[in-house]
């Protein structure tokens, strides 16, 4: 042990991806155990920015084991252009190991998500076009190509005919498209093979070993607690779990390995794609957001919907991940903003007042957050390293967050910059476990 889960606690995006890249340095191993390609984080380091969609946050550190888990849908195309990439900047990827049961996310899936986001119409679910939902449901419907079946190119044919086979009436539209080509994909995907085969690995035993030798093992997700599957704002949410429970079945570890769950929440909220976000901003407070912390998709370049801190939904997080600590990224982009509100509580259609997170999407649909006003601060935070040199209104903000989900704040985010955070005493004892 120490096995620690970062989860985002909103609707993705939160900046797990530089906390858990800040948690690799001293981890033996980071595992990504959900989602795909349609993730995306920025780290900046130096002068230099290197944005990912799958490989796991930590390959910056030399040699480190960063693990896709089982858990994870991976397009091989996208894979393959991220090692290309890190590889054309010198980066050591000696530690990437890619687990054997993953799913592949294949060129049909990509046309069935654009199919069916086409089909809904101005129903859609806005979804990041990447083929995650189609390769989850083939995994379920046990027609899934994995990781493991580009080695055996025999194998590999025989799958993807019976793959594709249910899915004629739908993709006939696409019946010439050189995408859908049996021998050519058969072919792409046994070079792909060839090329990944050093990565691919029964990666289970990685977390096991460096857990039984008492190591500090990251297990990353992606997305947030609101897009998951089950118990995220359904239908608009994500084909995967990216709740904390995730961590075991998609890494391969039993729930006792696991000893902290850390949230990742933004000082306000965003949300892209369409669904239910009681606290948005819809006027120019909104658009100010949406400036001063660039909020537009690394995936998509979508514009991203802003609102206030929402400790209603929080709270509905730190109970269905069993988060023992949040993290609060992007404190430095509410500077300025006086008074900050947060949102308590929402009124539903008929006017009943909710404080818990409503579990029925008719009320949550309707809900209109009910807020609070803090007083907000005006000086430049970038500089501050310790709790302590933050302004009081900043730190009153960080308490009425502590104060409302009954755990610590134990990192804060104060600007872009890898070193731009602020360490409690919790993080630092965590990261120096070893
Ligand atoms: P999908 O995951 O591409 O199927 O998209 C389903 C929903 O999840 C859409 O609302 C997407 O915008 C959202 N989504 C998927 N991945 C992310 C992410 O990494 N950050 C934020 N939203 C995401």
């Amino acid at each position: 042990m120490p096995g620690l889960v970062i989860v985002g606690a909103q609707w993705g995006d939160e900046g797990k991806g530089k906390v858990v890249d800040l948690l690799a340095q001293q981890a033996d191993a980071v595992i990504r155990f959900q989602g795909g390609n349609n993730a995306g984080h920025t780290i900046v380091l130096a002068d230099q920015t290197y944005k990912f969609h799958l490989i796991p946050s930590g390959i910056l550190y030399r040699g480190k084991l960063c693990v896709i888990g089982n858990g994870v849908v991976v397009d091989l195309r996208v894979l393959s252009g991220e090692i290309d990439g890190l590889r054309r900047r010198d980066i050591d990827l000696s530690g990437l190991r890619i687990s054997a049961n993953a799913h592949l996310i294949m060129p049909y899936h990509l046309l069935l998500d654009e199919a069916g986001e086409a089909k809904l119409g101005g129903r859609e679910i806005g979804t990041t076009r990447r083929g995650i939902g189609p390769c989850y449901a083939d995994k379920a419907a046990r027609l899934g190509i994995r990781v493991q079946d580009v080695l055996d190119e025999k194998i590999l044919k025989q799958k993807i005919t019976a793959a594709l086979e249910p899915k004629r009436l739908t993709l006939r539209d696409y019946v010439k498209d050189p995408r859908l080509d049996l021998r050519q994909m058969t072919e792409d995907y046994t070079s792909f093979g060839h090329r990944l085969e050093p990565y691919i690995a029964d990666t289970p035993p990685i977390a096991w070993n460096a857990l039984d030798e008492g190591r500090l093992v990251v297990f990353e997700g992606a997305q947030g607690t609101l897009l998951d599957i089950d118990h995220g704002t359904y239908p608009f949410v994500t084909s995967s779990n990216p709740v904390a429970g995730a961590a075991c079945v998609g890494a391969g570890v039993g729930p006792s390995s696991i000893d902290h769950v850390w949230g990742v929440t933004k000082a306000y909220s965003t949300r892209v794609g369409a669904g239910p976000f009681p606290s948005e901003l819809h006027d120019g407070l909104g658009e100010q957001l949406r400036e001063a912390g660039a909020e537009f998709g690394t995936t998509t370049g979508r514009a991203r919907r802003c609102g206030w801190l929402d400790v209603v939904a929080l709270r509905y997080a730190v109970r269905v991940n069993g988060l023992t600590a949040v993290v609060i990224t992007k404190l430095d982009v509410l500077t300025g903003i006086d008074p900050l509100r947060v949102a308590v509580g929402y009124v539903g259609p008929e006017g009943a007042r909710f404080k818990d997170f409503p579990y029925h999407q008719s009320v949550l649909h309707a809900a209109r957050a009910e807020t609070v006003d803090l007083p907000g601060w005006h000086e430049d935070i970038s500089q501050a390293r310790e709790i302590s040199h933050l302004p009081s209104a900043a730190r009153g903000y960080l308490d009425f967050i502590e104060e409302s989900l009954g755990i610590p704040v134990v990192m804060v985010g104060v600007g872009p910059g890898r070193d731009e955070i602020i360490w409690t005493d919790g993080a630092r004892q965590l990261s120096a476990a070893r």
